[in-house]
């Protein structure tokens, strides 16, 4: 194995000794002219952004940077075994925005598919838990999920299966399930951190070593093991990496080619040179969910940002508060009315003749935000010179 330092590239002036040039056209010819079957693929959460499911690390949009509601100790104790004993509820509000159901494959899922439909896939390894390359149709025995999957789920005490509807029901719900021969805490079969990965990853270790060529894409290869699968790869054997940046070392090899940017631009422009462009455009219109499916894409609602957050928090409080105060005017109400006395909102009703004075009317433009105003003056509207308004 080359030396795989991240900090090292391969000079500029080193031949590769396999392709003709390190470019994604290179690879393309050596694929058809030696007739490469055995292809692996590494991927991680940056092939399924463009679904519309966010990923871990990338600054501002990665889960790891949009969990401030969850109020953990670290973002990845979220995914931690010990935290999750101690508090599930973390975990399964997290799991409502990213279990599968509501995304469509992406067309690099698209693409490995193609790779398996043409008899060339020796292996998919994936640290994806979103089941998209199964809905691409990716057979599950070529499929390696690394980290699990929401595909199945069980007891972490006594390891009882969990019925999956019901776990479905309870992610909907935003709920915790519980075992039904035990009461112990259920969760999807994902590998949370400090848990061990499953036997499949380690008995399907030495395939990279097999394999005459690696496609890695859409990951940071920041977690281990999964991180040294690509250096499993023989010397001379070509190793692509279609990812925003380079990682994990890609790039320090002779025959290495990195393709940076977006994945679906990447495998679009690989499927190009091959003269799969059509065949893969078709198979990825066929993973069009239908829309009672409420499946989402990268076109619908993204992922909400903390902001948006805040404001469905506020717009919530807000109904509580207008709710209560519904609740009471009408108790007083009656009240009033059984002591026989005038009913409030009367002499407001006779005002409401008037729109000056009338209640909707002095509320009208006004936000649900704007009424909470002074509750959280913060969120007062502001003037034009950004001074906030009178509550
Ligand atoms: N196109 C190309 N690259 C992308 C895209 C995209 N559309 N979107 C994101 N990326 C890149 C990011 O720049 C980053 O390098 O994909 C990588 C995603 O890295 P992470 O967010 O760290 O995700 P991943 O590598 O899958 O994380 C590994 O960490 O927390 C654990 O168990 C979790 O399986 C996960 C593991």
């Amino acid at each position: 194995m080359g030396n795989e330092s991240s900090s090292n590239v391969v000079d500029e002036k080193t031949h590769p000794s396999v392709l003709e040039k390190r470019t994604i056209e290179a690879v393309a010819k050596y694929v058809l002219e030696k007739d490469v079957r055995r292809i692996v693929v590494m991927v991680g959460a940056g092939i399924s952004t463009s679904a519309g499911i966010p990923d871990f690390r990338s600054p501002d949009t990665g889960i790891y940077s949009n969990l401030a509601y969850l109020d953990l100790p670290d973002p990845e104790a979220v995914f931690d075994i010990s935290f999750f004993r101690e508090n599930p509820k973390p975990f399964y509000t997290l799991a409502r925005e990213i279990a599968p159901g509501r995304y469509r494959p992406t067309i690099a899922h698209s693409f490995i598919k193609l790779l398996y439909d043409k008899g060339r896939l020796l292996k998919h390894f994936s640290q994806n838990i979103d089941c998209l390359e199964r809905l691409a149709g990716v057979p599950g025995e070529m499929i390696v999920e690394a980290h699990g999957s929401f595909a199945t789920q069980r007891c972490i005490d006594c390891k009882a299966d969990y019925p999956g509807d019901q776990m479905k029901a309870a992610i909907a719900a935003g709920e915790v399930p519980h075992c039904q021969q035990c009461n112990g805490l259920v969760k999807p079969d994902i590998v949370f951190f400090g848990e061990a990965l499953p036997s499949d990853f380690f008995d399907s270790r030495d395939l990279p070593e097999q394999a005459d060529l690696c496609i890695v894409m859409g990951t940071s290869l920041t977690v281990q093991p999964f991180a040294s699968l690509p250096q499993f790869c023989r010397d001379g054997v070509p190793r692509v990496l279609i990812n925003m940046e380079r990682v994990g070392g890609l790039g320090s090899r002779p025959d290495d080619v990195l393709v940076l940017g977006d994945c679906d631009t990447g495998v679009r422009r690989l499927a190009r040179a091959l003269g799969w462009e059509e065949e893969l455009e078709a198979l990825w219109e066929a993973t069009n969910l239908p829309e009672e499916c409420g499946a989402q894409t990268a076109e619908a609602t993204p992922l909400r940002t903390r902001e948006e957050k805040l404001q469905e928090e506020v717009e919530r409080l807000t109904e509580e508060v207008d709710r209560t105060l519904g609740i009471s005017q009408e108790y007083e109400k009656r009240v009033r009315q059984q002591l026989g006395g005038p009913v409030a909102g009367t002499a407001d009703r006779a005002d409401r003749t008037n729109p000056a004075n009338n209640s909707e009317s002095s509320h009208a433009g006004e936000t649900s935000t704007d009424r909470l105003a002074h509750v959280f003056p913060h969120l007062a509207r502001t003037t034009r010179e950004g001074r906030p308004e009178k509550a």
